[in-house]
C-alpha cells in the first residue's frame, strides 16, 4: 500500500453547497413556481413542492449531518420571495429563519458562504421582466441592504449572484428555453447580463458599507474547453469564442469594467473591483468543434472526450484535468479562489467516489503551484430538485427520499468525511473507497 498523502492547508474550508428554491419546499412566489405550473418546462412534470423539507426545519438533521462528516463550511442560498414578498412587504419572520439556520451553522462551528440570488426571483420581479428591467439592480441592492442587516452578526462572506453566466444562457439564449422566461433573444440576453453585473457591484458596495471586514464574491459557472483537434486553427478560435462569452465575461467584467458579450460590448465602470475571491462552480467540460448549422451557438458544435466516464443521465463526463486548467486560469483575476460547486449526478454512488477524490487530487495539485486555492464545496449536501431536470439527477452526499423525507446515506458521505478530518487525500482513503483510480493516483 502506497504511503503517500495529500495534505491541504490549514484552515481550507471544506463543505457542501445548497440553494433555497431547491431544499427549502413550498416556495410558491417565484418564477420557478410559475416556471413548475407551465406544461413541459420540467422534467415528467415535476415540482420542487416539499424538496428536502427545510422550510419546515429538517435543514437542523442536514446540517447535523454535515457537522458529523467533518464539513467546517456550508453554502446556502437565500430566497428574494420570501424575504419580500411583494415590493412595498419585508417579511421579518423569514428573515428570522435565516436567522436561525445561520445561527446553527455558527454553533456547529461551521462557515457560512450566503447566495444572496440563486437563480430565482420573486413573481413580482419576474412580472415586471425580471433583469431585463434596468430598475432590477436597484431593487436588488435594496434586498441586499436588508438581508445583510438582518443576517451580518452570524456571515460575513457572500456571493451576490449565483452563475449569472448560466442564468442569462438558458433563461434567454437556450433554444429548448430551459429556463425561466424562455426566451431566446440575443438582445435580451446582453440586457439581462449587464444588469446581473450592475446588481453585483451595487451588491458588493452594500455589503461592504454594512460589514467592512465582509468578503464578496463570485460564483460563476465554469466549463473546461479545448479544441477538438488542437491543430485546428478553426477549432482553436471557437474555443477562445465560447471560453470568452461562457468563462470570461462576467469575470473580466469585474476585473476591467467592460462586459464583452454575444459580440457587443459596454461599459460598466462601477463594477471594476467588486470581487474579493473567485469563486467557481467547475462540474465538466466539451472539445469544441465547427458546425456550420449553429450560428446561434458561434458555430461550435461541443461534445464529452470520448473516454470520459458519463454520469447517469449523460449530463456530466468526468474530467478532473479541467478544474485544474479552470484554476489556473483564474490566476489572472489576481484574487483568492473558492471551488463554490462541483459535484455529479448519481443515485447509485457508481461514478461519484471517484469523481470526488479526482477533482480534490487537481485542487491539491492546484495548490502546490501556490494558487491560492481556499475551499471547495461538494454539490449537494443532499439530493434536491435540480430546475428543468426536476427530481432525475441526484446530486447528493446523502439521497433523498421524497416521500418519506427519509436521508440515504450514500459511501461518498464517509468518503469526504474522512478527506475533510483527515483534511488530506490519503492512499488508504482511496483505496477504500475509489481503488479503481489508484493506478493513476498513485502511480509509484
Ligand atoms: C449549477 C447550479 C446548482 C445545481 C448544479 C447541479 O448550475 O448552480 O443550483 O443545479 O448546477
Amino acid at each position: 500500500m502506497p504511503q503517500a498523502t495529500f495534505h491541504f492547508p490549514a484552515g481550507f474550508l471544506w463543505g457542501a453547497g445548497t440553494a433555497a428554491h431547491q431544499v427549502e419546499g413550498s416556495n410558491t412566489n417565484n418564477n420557478w413556481a410559475y416556471w413548475e405550473n407551465q406544461p413541459n418546462r420540467i422534467h415528467n412534470g415535476e415540482k420542487a413542492g416539499r424538496a428536502c423539507d427545510w422550510w419546515a426545519g429538517r435543514w437542523r438533521d442536514d446540517f447535523d449531518r454535515a457537522k458529523e462528516t467533518h464539513q467546517n463550511a456550508h453554502r446556502m442560498s437565500v430566497e428574494w420571495s420570501r424575504i419580500q414578498p411583494t415590493p412595498d412587504r419585508w417579511n421579518e419572520d423569514a428573515l428570522d429563519v435565516y436567522r436561525e439556520m445561520l445561527r446553527g451553522l455558527s454553533h456547529r462551528g461551521m462557515t457560512p458562504f450566503v447566495t444572496l440570488h440563486h437563480f430565482s426571483d420573486p413573481l413580482w420581479l419576474f412580472e415586471r421582466g425580471g433583469w431585463e428591467n434596468a430598475e432590477t439592480p436597484a431593487l436588488f441592492e435594496a434586498f441586499v441592504r436588508r438581508v445583510v442587516e438582518a443576517l451580518r452578526e452570524f456571515c460575513k462572506d457572500w456571493i451576490p449572484i449565483n452563475e449569472p453566466n448560466l442564468y442569462t444562457y438558458f433563461g434567454y439564449l437556450d433554444r429548448k428555453g430551459a429556463f425561466p422566461p424562455g426566451k431566446n433573444d440575443l438582445g435580451a440576453a446582453f440586457r439581462v447580463m449587464a444588469n446581473l453585473v450592475r446588481g453585483h457591484a451595487l451588491a458588493y458596495r452594500a455589503i461592504k458599507s454594512i460589514q467592512r471586514d465582509a468578503q464578496v464574491g463570485t460564483s460563476v459557472h465554469v466549463r473546461y474547453f479545448a479544441p477538438a483537434h488542437t491543430w485546428n486553427p478553426l477549432e482553436k478560435m471557437i474555443t477562445r469564442q465560447v471560453w470568452a462569452n461562457l468563462n470570461a465575461s462576467f469575470l473580466d467584467t469585474l476585473a476591467d469594467g467592460r462586459l464583452r458579450f454575444l459580440m457587443k460590448s459596454t461599459r460598466i465602470a462601477e463594477a471594476i473591483g467588486t470581487s474579493d475571491f473567485t469563486g467557481m462552480n467547475y462540474y465538466t467540460g466539451d472539445l469544441v468543434s465547427f458546425s456550420l448549422f449553429n450560428p446561434g451557438e458561434l458555430f461550435s458544435k461541443r461534445a464529452f472526450p470520448k473516454d470520459a466516464p458519463l454520469s447517469e443521465t449523460g449530463f456530466i463526463a468526468n474530467w478532473p484535468a479541467g478544474l485544474f486548467q479552470m484554476i489556473k486560469w483564474a490566476r489572472r483575476y489576481k484574487l483568492p479562489v473558492i471551488i463554490t460547486e462541483n459535484g455529479v449526478e448519481d443515485p447509485n454512488d457508481r461514478l461519484r467516489p471517484r469523481y470526488l477524490v479526482e477533482h480534490l487530487h487537481q485542487v491539491w495539485r492546484a495548490i502546490n503551484f501556490n494558487w491560492p486555492v481556499k475551499g471547495y464545496f461538494h454539490w449537494s449536501l443532499v439530493d434536491n430538485f435540480e430546475w428543468e431536470r426536476g427530481w432525475s439527477q441526484r446530486f447528493g452526499l446523502w439521497g433523498l427520499d421524497l416521500a418519506s423525507q427519509a436521508r440515504i446515506r450514500r459511501p461518498s458521505v464517509d468518503l469526504y468525511a474522512a478527506i475533510c478530518k483527515q483534511n488530506a487525500i490519503s492512499a488508504e482513503i482511496v483505496a477504500k473507497y475509489a481503488p479503481e483510480v489508484m493506478g493513476t493516483m498513485f502511480p509509484g
